[in-house]
Order: C-alpha cells, then sequence, then structure tokens
C-alpha cells in the first residue's frame, strides 16, 4: 500500500516516475484529493479537472503523460477523451475508474489503447505500478526510434555495397565529410556510383528534409543550363513564356548534385562560380538578386585539372568546387566488391521478377570476376539482371548465358610459361598465339582480352610470319 509506504517512512522513489504530469479528470470528491495528495508525494505534478471537456483543454495546452478519469463523465465519455488525448500525446497512459455497470465501456477503452482501468475500491498501488510500466514503454520507444535514426543514416551508406579497402574508405570519407556543407566534388568512371554517393552524402548531412535537385550539365546548351540553375522570368528568352524557378531556387536549404560538371559551358562556369561565393543570383531576365542556400555536389567522370590545362574549365572554379575530392576507382581496381554486387544484383533483379535467386556456375563467376567491367557498376547491375530475367526460373547461370564479350574469356588457369630468359618480343609473341588458340582463333575475341586493336593483332600476326 502507498500509504503503508509514507508509514513506514521510506522515501518514495520520484526517479522512477520521473516527475510525470498526470492530469486528473474526476469531480473533487475525497476521493480525488487523496490520489492527487497520493501521486503529488512521489514527484508527480497532478492536475484536476472537474469534466472531461476541461480535460481535453488541458491536454490540448501541454505535454501530460497521465490521464486517469472517470469512464462515464456527463458530456463527453471517457472513449472520446481517450481519443482526443491520444491524438495529442500518442503515448499517453490513460488509467480509468469505471462503475460496475461500466466495465464493457472500459473494456473498450483499454482496447482502444488505454493502459487499465480499475473499479472501487481504487488501488493505488496498481496505479502506480502501471504509470511505471506505461514511463518504461516510452522510454523503450524512444530508444528504438534512436536506433532506427542510427540506423537510417548507416542505411544511406550501406546501399552502397563493397567489401573491398577502397570503399571502405570512400565511405567512411562520406560519413566523415556528409554533416558539413563543403563542397564536393567526386571523381570516378562511369557507373562507380557517383551519384550514388551524392545522395548519400545529402541523406547523411542536416540537409536531409529539404531537397537533392540534380542537374546533368552536359545535356543542355549554354543559355538553357542558366535558366535550369538559376530561372527565369517570363519573356526572357524566345520561348519562355512562363517564369520558372531554377535549381538553385528548388535546392535551397538542400543540396545540388551537378552532374558531369567538366561539360558546363565556360560563361556559366563564371556565373556558378560567382553564385558560389555569395550565393545570390539573378534569374534570366529579372532585375532583382535571389539568394539560396545551397550545398554544391559535383561530379566529373573527366580530370578536371586537363580540362583546366586544356582551358575548358575555370581553375577558379576547380578549386571552389573541390574542397573535398572523393574518388571511387574503377571496378576493376577493386574487384574484391564484384560478387557482393553480384548477389545483391540476383537478389534484385529476380525479387522484382518474381523469380528464385539463380546461382551462378564457378565458371561463370570466374570469368565474372575476371572481365574489365569498363562501365564499372552500372554494367554489372545490366548484366547481372540481364542474365536473371533470361534465364528459365529455379536453373543455375552459365557460360552461355553470360554476354558474348565475357563469355570469350579464356578459363582460369589456362596460362603460358614463360621462362626467365625469354625476350620481350618473344614473350608477347608467345601471349598472342596463346590468346588466340584459346579463343578458337577469332581475332576481335583475341584483340579485346589483350586489350589491342584488331590492327595492332594483326601486324603481330604478320610479323610473326614474316620472322
Ligand atoms: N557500391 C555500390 N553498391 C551498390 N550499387 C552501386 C554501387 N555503385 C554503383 N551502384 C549502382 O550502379 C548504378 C550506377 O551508379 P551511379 O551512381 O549512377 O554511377 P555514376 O553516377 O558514377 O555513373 C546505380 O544503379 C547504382 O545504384
Ligand atoms: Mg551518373
Amino acid at each position: 500500500m502507498i500509504r503503508g509506504m509514507n508509514e513506514t517512512g521510506n522515501e518514495p522513489s520520484v526517479d522512477l516516475l520521473m516527475r510525470p504530469r498526470i492530469v486528473l479528470a474526476a469531480a473533487e470528491t475525497a476521493e480525488t484529493r487523496r490520489i492527487a495528495r497520493v501521486f503529488e508525494g512521489l514527484g508527480a505534478e497532478v492536475l484536476v479537472a472537474n469534466d472531461n471537456e476541461v480535460a481535453i483543454n488541458l491536454l490540448e495546452q501541454m505535454e501530460v503523460e497521465v490521464l486517469i478519469a472517470e469512464t462515464r463523465s456527463p458530456r463527453v465519455d471517457g472513449i472520446r477523451l481517450l481519443a482526443a488525448g491520444r491524438r495529442l500525446s500518442p503515448d499517453l497512459c490513460a488509467i480509468f475508474i469505471a462503475e460496475p455497470g461500466e466495465i464493457d465501456l472500459a473494456t473498450r477503452a483499454v482496447q482502444d489503447g488505454a493502459y487499465d482501468y480499475q473499479t472501487r475500491p481504487l488501488n493505488l498501488d496498481k496505479m502506480l505500478a502501471v504509470i511505471r510500466r506505461a514511463h518504461a514503454d516510452r522510454e523503450l520507444k524512444a530508444r528504438l526510434n534512436d536506433l532506427q535514426r542510427r540506423l537510417d543514416r548507416k542505411y544511406g551508406v550501406h546501399n552502397i555495397l563493397g567489401n573491398s579497402a577502397a570503399i571502405s574508405e570512400v565511405m567512411a570519407k562520406v560519413l566523415q565529410i556528409a554533416p558539413t556543407s563543403a563542397s564536393v566534388l567526386i571523381t570516378g568512371e562511369t557507373g562507380t556510383g557517383k551519384e550514388l554517393i551524392a545522395t548519400a552524402l545529402h541523406q547523411n548531412s542536416a540537409r536531409r528534409n529539404a531537397a537533392l535537385v540534380k542537374l546533368h550539365c552536359g545535356d543542355l546548351a549554354a543559355g538553357l543550363v542558366e535558366s535550369e540553375l538559376f530561372g527565369h522570368e517570363r519573356g526572357a528568352f524566345t520561348g519562355a513564356t512562363s517564369a520558372r524557378k531554377g535549381r538553385f531556387e528548388a535546392a535551397d536549404g538542400g543540396t545540388l548534385f551537378l552532374d558531369a560538371v567538366g561539360e558546363l559551358p565556360l560563361e556559366t562556369q563564371a556565373k556558378l562560380l560567382r553564385v558560389l561565393g555569395s550565393g545570390e543570383y539573378q534569374p534570366l531576365g529579372s532585375e532583382t538578386t535571389s539568394r539560396a542556400d545551397v550545398r554544391i555536389i559535383a561530379a566529373t567522370s573527366v580530370p578536371l585539372p586537363e580540362a583546366v590545362t586544356a582551358g575548358r574549365f575555370r581553375e577558379d572554379l576547380y578549386y571552389r568546387l573541390a574542397v573535398v575530392q572523393i574518388e571511387i576507382p574503377a571496378l576493376r581496381h577493386r574487384r574484391q566488391d564484384i560478387p557482393l554486387l553480384i548477389a545483391h544484383f540476383l537478389r534484385e533483379a529476380s525479387t522484382g521478377a518474381g523469380k528464385s535467386v539463380p546461382s551462378i556456375a564457378p565458371r561463370a563467376m570466374g570469368r565474372l570476376l575476371r572481365y574489365a567491367w569498363p562501365g564499372n557498376v552500372r554494367e554489372l547491375k545490366n548484366v547481372v539482371s540481364g542474365m536473371t530475367l533470361a534465364a528459365d526460373d529455379g536453373r543455375m547461370l552459365d557460360v552461355v548465358d553470360l554476354p558474348p564479350a565475357i563469355q570469350e574469356l579464356p578459363e582460369e588457369g589456362q596460362g603460358i610459361m614463360i621462362p626467365i630468359g625469354t625476350s620481350l618480343e618473344e614473350a608477347e609473341e608467345r601471349l598472342v598465339e596463346a590468346t588466340l588458340r584459346s579463343v578458337a582463333g577469332d581475332k576481335q575475341a583475341a584483340s579485346r582480352i589483350l586489350g589491342v586493336s584488331v590492327r595492332t593483332l594483326f601486324r603481330h600476326a604478320a610479323r610473326h610470319r614474316e620472322g
């Protein structure tokens, strides 16, 4: 008994209650006063509302953890009070007091999310236990939410698959610089995941709730790029029949991803540089200056320093964009990632097609691992999903299912012995011969494997015949 606790002089633990705010919706009676006194003695703040309408008012005005109410009340009954309370505070711990004839109603309240009901005589110890349980529930929920948030943050990076040291480094860098507003330049061949990284940077930043706006800089003529970036007024140029908002404005508070930034026309580069310096820009045909708070992430598959040397890219803009650089290595330089990516794309493609996930014969897998992947992860994804879609459900994928360029890669372990002492010229000759043999004399295939043109290969063959 609570009173018993007080009588024996035990200090009630206020910490366990976390000083909750309790709304007690009941008429002023000796019983109500006793409940209020006991819970106040335990450190709670108790507000007495003489009817349920007043209780709803209180719930609207402040954060309330506990509601103790009569099941039936003259104007607003307990069910409606509960609905209002839970709408205002979803974790509300509602406890109803029911007359013997109101058990059905009280049971319904519990089904609707009330924590408990009691009939008289009231058991305040039990009430206290229910309040503690509700508090523990709320804490657990908060912890789960926090965990979920952390998972979300992690997931933003874990979209990026790979277990090579190279990709781990990229991921670590993403997590490290995402929260900053620094401009980032992402470099890498086509299909290496530049856009994916840009998305991860945005998702892991405080800007994640604002827009991530993307613009491919190579798709449009100079004038159009500018109107895309900064927007335009009606009549700013022929065809501008209405005003249009630019990407800068759309990305305000968020992130602007400039893909293929190396293809940005020089005159647009100058304008972009000015915006990056001041955050201010002028829509085409407009007299007024606009401001936008935008983080820039740019991507390029051509090395910008070379474009700078060639006079095609402004050096000052390059430095401005490349405050932080993330270089994504080509897939052939991190082959360790290939099996994981294949497994992922197999699962994705077969689930999408409603098929069972196929396995891959080791001979086919060997070739997929050795192929050069000039189109990187994008090419791998296309190849794997193409194979999955074309194959009969349940069949293991084998060499015949591979695209020709991968099929013709020679069997692993097939090789030639070149003893030390062999001249470079002879070694080359032997390699060409062996490669030609492995593809049954197909010069196209051999030239692809050796990474030379068919003409070069012909020259080799000719020299060999002459020699
Ligand atoms: N590490 C990775 N893990 C999972 N998917 C990837 C990875 N890298 C690239 N992809 C996928 O490959 C495709 C090409 O990536 P993308 O970001 O468009 O490349 P880029 O912009 O460099 O051309 C996309 O479908 C992307 O989701
Ligand atoms: Mg891309």
